[in-house]
């Protein structure tokens, strides 16, 4: 069965092609994010501009890439939900048109719990992919780490799951985002927070881990002010002086203090839930998936505290891309799920696992 998936729901604007949910044709990604950084984040309305150009373009490579007619397409996925909402309508319209036109079963896909489904991908012809030698086996334990979303998911399989923790506030990767801020690093701030703090003492600072009534949920919210009134306190500065002025006063070494005590505490808090989920449910494999995976640190502890290889995706397909989609919508289709309604499926900006 080969899937064409399309993704649209922040910043690139993606499409792939996979064959039986592990053999990937093709990987078509644009991304805006140049347009944003000169804001410091991305701008909702240059993002939906910006797929509406890209999206017919990324489509027709996805399928000139995969050597792959219409003809060869038996279903299409895309991302309904979670996301910003004019950019998920720009994919989601594209996918019910070509599938209406070309005659294609449509499948509307979870964005958050499509990423560890990237590490089902094991095959393919394009270059300079590092792909995992087999797929995961369920019960599959995922840590889903990205701008928008922490959450620890346990998988039977791509129908029978269970969220066994989430952030109650900020998402692992916006807490980057938000660090990188303060100590004047560019946005995405994630790979910039992980460079700096290379240079740095991860025991410089004192940061707190914060505690959760959940279990197996995270907090991310109180380590952000942590940070920012640390590096207040090191610029001898109170909560008055403006927060974006900070940075200027801080020497190199101290940004890199600050990002590597940050980095060391965020990727505590992540492998302490993730090895006691671990202990609780002994799950097959371990996947870890989204932006953050791409993170050196966490890569590094994951692998030291779990007995089981942790599996992560290739760094090009730890980030959004249109593979995971397609990856997920097969698992979902060979465990039984139903097509949507082309005339009338819905984007949902704050769709839920
Ligand atoms: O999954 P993703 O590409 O987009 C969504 O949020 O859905 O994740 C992007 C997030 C950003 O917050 C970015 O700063 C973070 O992943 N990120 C990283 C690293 N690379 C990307 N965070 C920490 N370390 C990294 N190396
Ligand atoms: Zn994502």
């Amino acid at each position: 069965m080969t899937i064409l998936g399309i993704e649209s729901s922040c910043d690139e604007t993606a499409a792939a092609v996979i064959v039986d949910g592990h053999t990937m044709l093709s990987n078509a990604i644009a991304s805006s994010v140049d347009l944003h950084t000169v804001y410091g984040g991305v701008v909702p309305e240059i993002a939906a501009r910006s797929h509406i150009e890209l999206i017919i373009p990324v489509v027709e490579e996805a399928l000139n890439d995969a050597k792959t007619s219409w003809d060869d397409i038996d279903a299409i996925a895309v991302t309904r939900g979670p996301g910003l909402g004019g950019s998920l309508l720009v994919g989601v319209m594209t996918a019910r048109t070509l599938a209406i036109t070309k005659n294609k079963p449509l499948y509307g896909i979870n964005h958050v719990m499509a990423h560890p489904f990237a590490s089902f991908i094991t095959m393919t012809k394009l270059e300079n992919y590092a792909l995992p030698e087999q797929q995961p086996e369920y019960p599959m334990l995922s840590l889903i780490v990205s701008g928008g979303h922490t959450q620890l998911v346990l998988f039977r399989s791509a129908k029978d799951y269970e969220l066994l923790g989430q952030t109650t506030d900020d998402a692992v990767g916006e807490a980057f985002d938000k660090v990188a801020k303060i100590i004047g690093l560019p946005y995405p701030g994630g790979p910039n927070v992980s460079k700096t703090a290379l240079a740095g003492d991860p025991s410089a600072i004192k940061l707190p881990i914060a505690k959760t009534t959940g279990e197996y949920d995270f907090s991310f919210s109180g380590l952000k002010t942590a940070v920012l009134r640390a590096t207040q306190h090191l610029c001898g500065k109170d909560f008055t002086f403006p927060s974006y002025q900070l940075s200027a006063l801080l020497s190199e070494s101290q940004k890199a203090n600050i990002a590597a005590s940050f980095e060391r505490t965020a990727i505590d808090a992540l492998t302490r839930k993730t090895k006691k989920a671990y202990d609780a449910y002994q799950p097959k494999s371990i996947v870890v998936a989204g932006g953050v995976a791409a993170n050196r640190l966490l890569r590094e502890q994951l692998k030291d505290a779990l007995p089981l290889p942790v599996v992560f995706p290739d760094i090009k397909l730890c980030t959004d891309n249109a593979a995971m989609i397609a990856a997920l919508a097969y698992q979902m289709i060979t465990a039984g799920a139903k097509p949507d309604d082309p005339y009338t499926l819905s984007t949902d900006t704050s769709l839920s696992m």
